[in-house]
């Protein structure tokens, strides 16, 4: 215990290892959007992205280190030659830039995967670094799968690297495989063994496919670690990445680590809806920090002893995490004024035009429930941004469902805004969704496979909002997300999927599918 704090480095990877999840796809608006969040939250470093592997992603990264003041503005690159010139190109114009450089040095990495030798790895990442020193000072070396990697080779890389340049160090857990006491070890004859240690930080990226991701990172700095590699949400690879919030949470609400990040806690709840909403990726009710439930106190004796003194039940403020309670609640009366206010108290800025198309779908909402939640306007202005940023080919002009006991029968029709040409036409289903996507296929016959659909209630009661979520799978495999909100599930339902169906189609006609960027790619490159 120590009065002397330290600071641990926020490093968050949700634009690059985050965007990794499958169908997380994000535009480059929707990345600057998140980034400017994440500045605003104070994370010290943003990975924008790994340059090198699609024109999105350099893109991105461009974008971003030229708008995103404050934070640092990392982009990945593998311990290539034409990988660092592509992410030192993409960081140009930042005013603070870090390239990220990794190989792997596990032997079964090294072995099956790169067909190179520990000295032929050794050789590459230090003569890597020297390349990357070119561009910027700041130069992160990562060694691959570090959690499986023989610890005497991986000090003797960490030394030459360091000797080499290399500013921060990073461990990565790749697979998830290590557990907290053996993760918190390393790290610390990882000082013990590696001479020059001092001249860089230790940084860790810990994956959660044993649900460890945060107890292994929160082991490795009580160990001596000084950066932690995150994402919002802990979206990411497989079974995602450590959690920002609830590694920043944990080092908050418990001092006696003697740690501390500068992260600003209250904008923690916004960027969380944020990046679930753009990536359609629905965050758990029980997620700590930022689920639904999160501060939800349901049993009895738990309210009787929260309302008596809240500390009973209650570790962390919610307002410390950016939960504001409302002091106006909006309701069918409430005007376009008191929604402006409430929308800028949570964050969102929209222009003229945005807040009168908010403030309808608000009126539409309010007329069916008699208090609309923050959570319900949160749900408002993304379907709103959302249906202006998606180039629509086809909308939703109108759709009869009939339902009951026998077979259910959907009539739809839909306005093709190329020539607005309306095309009707109705299907039989196993459901009133299924005869809704089946009569929605005959019009538009663009080959999907649906894969996810998923029905979330944004708020309790039975006049609540209904925020669907669904994915669908391209013949070439690429997944596009789809996503709306609305009292009716089966409308919200029919958007979702012409909000995927648009952006499949967007795709198809610039010849640009993801998969076809990521299969390019792999081959081009061997990864
Ligand atoms: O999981 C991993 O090893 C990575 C590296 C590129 C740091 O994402
Ligand atoms: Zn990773």
């Amino acid at each position: 215990m120590t009065d002397k704090k330290d600071k641990v480095f926020i490093f968050d990877t949700t634009l690059r290892d985050g965007e990794q999840s499958p169908g997380a796809t994000l535009n480059i608006q929707e990345k600057l959007e998140i980034a400017k969040q994440l500045g605003r939250l104070g994370v010290d470093i943003i990975e924008a992205g790994f340059p090198y592997s699609s024109p999105g992603d350099f893109e991105a990264v461009k974008l971003i280190a030229s708008e995103v003041q404050g934070p640092v503005i990392c982009g990945l690159a593998r311990a290539r030659k034409e990988d660092i010139d592509r992410a030192a190109q993409a960081l140009e114009k930042g005013k603070k830039k870090r390239i990220h450089t990794f190989i792997a040095t596990s032997d079964i990495h090294m072995e099956h995967k790169l067909k190179m030798t520990r000295d032929q790895v050794l050789k590459t990442a230090v003569e890597m670094v020297r390349h990357a020193k070119g561009f910027t000072d700041d130069v992160e070396f990562s060694p691959e799968d570090a959690g499986r990697s023989d610890p005497k080779f991986l000090f003797e890389i960490l030394q030459a690297t360091i000797d080499a340049g290399a500013t921060t160090v990073n461990i990565p857990d790749t697979v998830g495989y290590t557990v907290p006491l053996e993760f918190g070890n390393l790290i610390k004859l990882i000082k013990e063994n590696v001479p020059n240690i001092n001249k860089a930080v230790i940084s860790v990226h810990c994956h959660n496919d044993l649900g460890l991701a945060v107890a292994n990172s929160l082991s490795a700095v009580v160990n001596g670690a000084r950066q932690i590699e995150c994402t919002i949400n802990g979206i990411g690879e497989r079974a995602g990445n450590c959690s920002l919030e609830e590694i920043v949470m944990i080092l908050k609400t418990r001092p006696m680590l003697g740690l501390y990040t500068d992260i600003d806690s209250r904008q923690i709840y916004r960027t969380s809806r944020l990046v679930s909403s753009l990536t359609n990726m629905l965050v758990q009710p029980n997620k700590a920090i930022v689920g639904a439930n999160a501060f939800a106190h349901e049993a009895g004796i738990h309210q009787d002893g929260f309302l008596k003194y809240k500390r009973t039940y209650e570790i962390m403020n919610p307002e410390d995490v950016g939960l504001l309670a409302s002091k106006l609640p909006l309701g069918p009366r409430s005007g376009r004024h008191a929604l402006k206010e409430r929308l800028t108290e949570l964050g969102y800025h929209l222009s003229e035009q945005e807040l009168d198309k908010a403030f309808l779908s608000f009126k539409e909402v309010a007329d069916k429930k008699k208090r609309v939640e923050d959570r319900d306007l949160e749900s408002i202005v993304r379907n709103e941004k959302r249906t202006l940023e998606t180039v629509s080919h086809y909308e939703l002009e109108n759709l009869q469902i009939a339902c009951g006991t026998g077979l259910p029968t959907a009539s739809v029709c839909l306005r093709r805004t190329s020539d607005n040409v309306y095309l009707k036409d109705s299907a039989l289903g196993t459901g009133p969704v299924d005869a809704i996507y089946k009569a929605i296929n005959k019009i538009v016959q663009v080959q999907n496979e649906l894969i996810e659909f998923s029905v979330n209630s944004v708020t309790e009661g039975i006049d609540a909002l209904g925020e669907v979520t669904i994915r669908i799978r391209s013949e070439d495999g690429a997944i596009y997300s789809g996503h709306s909100a609305n009292t009716d599930i089966t409308i919200a339902s029919a958007h979702a999927y012409i909000n995927a169906l648009n952006k499949m189609i967007t795709a198809i006609n610039s010849g640009q599918t993801i998969l076809a960027q990521k299969q390019e790619f792999k081959s081009n490159k061997g990864v």
